[in-house]
């Protein structure tokens, strides 16, 4: 049921070209450029009226909120809040008219992200779940589903449920930004090109897998290490870290770039492991003094960043290139090489991949 890969992670980080491809399906029209969700109650006409949206999640679907967020602001221009879900119940959100609420969940069974859409339609919002599980409760209490369409994901640390999430959200930003008006014609099919591109670059980073278990296999005895990135590329770290710290138990932190001067610059002694994304060409050269910062101090920095980006290959130790896409899209492959990072270590630690100690795949108590 492997078929023939040593772990259900493994497996599902390379179903992920196809299981891109799934999420993208019928929901593109090649003819009109355009993006259409055939099922959704949510029109272009009352889409258009949406001021505020909330985004609430756990864990790795919290992460790809954090992108979501991001997507939907830069793309429609609506302001989103991303709250994690056991927060958000308890915190008193405000509800404005015409607030949208979007619960992200893979398994649409988790309690915690059940009990705060449920607040949240409590207060008169109207709620979008993306979900990988049709017929799940959250599917079934929501307005509307989003369907990831990733097929079933077994290890208990997600990775196909992740990236079909980001592109759910780049077709919903898209499909807000034709109901908002904020996106001119040739940009739209600009940025369809490039989203229905992702599933080969994808598949392309995958097929060089190898030495990023090199670079995996170096990380394992360390005791804690850094991610650091800024904007779209913080909240990708934040999944690394995340991905890592669950099945390879070892310590790490994602941590905005500009912010690590203002302390935990503190942490980086001669030796200490770094991961830097930068994808971001706006932020590029930002990052590049980032780097210079912590390599002034000792870190061994691994840089993940775009073909072509010579700069950057010159201020680190070790570089993992992505193909080039738009600045908003660049997370479906960054995450890639941070997978398969926290996959390799935990397999050269000899630990069960698949199920982490303390963990479950879907919690169903707050
Ligand atoms: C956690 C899982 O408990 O629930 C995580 O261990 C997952 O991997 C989180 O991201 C949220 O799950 P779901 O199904 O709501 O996306």
């Amino acid at each position: 049921e492997k078929d023939g890969f040593a772990h259900y992670m493994q497996k599902e980080i390379y179903e992920q070209p196809r299981a891109l491809r799934n999420t993208m399906t019928g929901r593109i029209d090649t003819t009109e450029q355009k993006v259409i969700f055939p099922t959704l109650q949510l029109s272009e006409a009352s889409a258009k009226r949406v001021e505020k949206i909330y985004i609430v999640a756990c864990g790795t679907a919290y992460h790809a909120g954090l992108i979501g967020k991001h997507v939907i602001e830069r793309l429609a221009q609506i302001p989103v809040e991303v709250d994690v879900a056991s927060e958000f119940r308890y915190r008193r959100p405000l509800f404005q008219p015409n607030t949208l609420t979007i619960a992200v969940s893979q398994s649409g069974e988790t309690a915690d992200t059940l009990a705060a859409m449920r607040e949240a339609k409590r207060n008169g919002s109207a709620v979008l779940a993306i979900t990988n599980v049709v017929g799940s409760s959250i599917a079934r209490d929501a307005d509307d589903v989003i369907t990831t369409n990733a097929g079933p994901e077994i290890a208990v640390a997600s990775t196909k449920a992740y990236t079909s999430q980001l592109i759910a959200f780049y077709l919903l930003g898209i499909y807000l930004a034709q109901a908002k008006g904020t996106l001119d014609a040739d940009t739209r099919a600009s940025l369809l090109q490039q989203l229905t591109a992702l599933p080969d670059q994808v598949d392309h980073i995958l097929q060089h897998a190898d030495e990023i278990r090199h670079f995996a296999e170096s990380i394992k005895d360390e005791q804690h290490l850094f991610f650091i990135g800024r904007g779209l590329d913080h909240a990708v770290s934040m999944e690394g870290s995340l991905k890592l710290k669950e099945i390879s138990y070892i310590h790490s932190e994602a941590y905005a770039a500009g912010e690590l001067k203002h302390g935990t610059l503190a942490l980086i002694e001669e030796g200490t492991r770094v991961i830097a994304l930068a994808t971001q060409d706006e932020l590029h050269e930002k990052m590049i003094s980032n780097i210079t910062e912590v390599k002034a101090r000792g870190a061994k920095v691994l840089g993940i960043t775009l073909d072509g980006h010579v700069e950057l290959h010159r201020s680190v130790d070790d570089v993992c290139l992505i193909p080039q896409t738009d600045a908003l899209f660049t997370s479906v492959l960054g995450v890639i090489p941070l997978q398969l990072i926290s996959y390799y270590t935990s397999v050269a630690l000899g630990n069960d991949v698949d199920r982490p100690r303390n963990l479950a795949k879907s919690v169903t108590v707050e």
